[in-house]
């Protein structure tokens, strides 16, 4: 068993009873953190809560909640209110269903709004104004590959995710020169479970591509003791990130112009 003497605090952890969000537990619970695990299945979450604590010596508990029900939320959201314990936020559930719109059942592109999106924003704005408020606190958003790339199959899936990215950028900038970090973390294929759910059998994609949820996570977490904003697990060349993100800089700063541009001017 590891020993901790410096405090961590308390890790909720979303999406833990499998994938990354199960890694994340063991990796944080490795460091020193007390856990909050999140998730609907609770015997998942029993086994991990306690052969985490047998591990680590550190306390974990079970929070079992569907992030789609506005009342399940709701008791997840009051724990971040109120738990002053609380130093980080790995806001890491997440689905697919992986299709073209036309041909997706609604309820799954609703599902998919209400996890990726609604309760990511949820936990994010119940967390937030507490770690502010005593300049401390962790937020980790998992987005993927796909916030800034969507396939013919991903338009909702990347919708959301582009949202998560789009969002936690705003956050990072909230926080600037605070004691508070928010990460993004841009995961490209792992191999998880999330794959048969999202209706594309793991065992078909290409394993070169795939990155195993070790790996990423350990990846992730090193990145944020890096204080990166962004990781990209899978990217060996940051400058890729970089120019693309310059790229986005320069564009806006080209929109700020007031009027149109001289191939949508009409000659008199
Ligand atoms: N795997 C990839 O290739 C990949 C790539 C890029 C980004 N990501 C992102 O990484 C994150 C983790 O995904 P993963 O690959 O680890 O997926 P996973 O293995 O399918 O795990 C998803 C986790 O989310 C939980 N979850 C699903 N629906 C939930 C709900 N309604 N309420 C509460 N918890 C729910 C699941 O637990 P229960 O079923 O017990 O509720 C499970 O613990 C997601 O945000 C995903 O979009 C994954």
């Amino acid at each position: 068993m590891d020993i901790h003497t410096e405090n961590k605090g308390v890790a909720l952890v979303t999406g833990a009873s499998a994938g990354l969000g199960r890694v994340y537990a063991d990796r944080l619970a490795k460091q020193g953190y007390d856990l909050i695990l999140v998730a609907r299945r609770g015997d998942r979450l029993k086994e991990i809560t306690e052969s985490l604590q047998a591990k680590y010596g550190i306390k974990a508990k079970s929070l079992v909640a569907d992030l789609s029900n506005p009342n399940d939320l709701r008791n997840v959201v009051d724990v971040l209110s109120t738990d002053t314990t609380i130093s980080m936020l790995v806001n890491n559930a997440g689905i697919a269903t992986l299709a073209p719109l036309i041909g997706t059942e609604k309820a799954n592109v609703d599902a998919m709004n209400d996890i990726n999106v609604t309760a990511l924003i949820e936990l994010c704005y119940a967390a937030l104004p507490k770690f502010k408020a005593r300049n401390r606190g962790t937020i980790i958003n998992i987005g993927s590959v796909l916030s800034f790339y969507t396939l013919p199959i991903s338009s909702v899936y990347s919708g959301t995710k582009g949202y998560v990215m789009n969002f936690t950028r705003g956050l990072q900038a909230e926080v600037e020169g605070s004691n508070v970090f928010v990460q993004l973390v841009l995961p490209a294929s792992t191999a998880t479970e999330l794959w048969d759910l999202a209706g594309i059998p793991l065992k078909n994609l290409n394993e070169s591509t795939l990155m195993s949820a070790e790996n990423c996570v350990d990846a992730a977490l090193a990145g944020l003791d890096q204080k990166e904003l962004i990781t990209l697990p899978s990217v060996e060349d940051k400058a890729l990130w970089e120019a693309y993100d310059d790229a986005r800089k320069k564009l806006f700063a080209a929109t700020q112009n007031g009027e149109p541009a001289s191939r949508y001017q009409l000659a008199s």
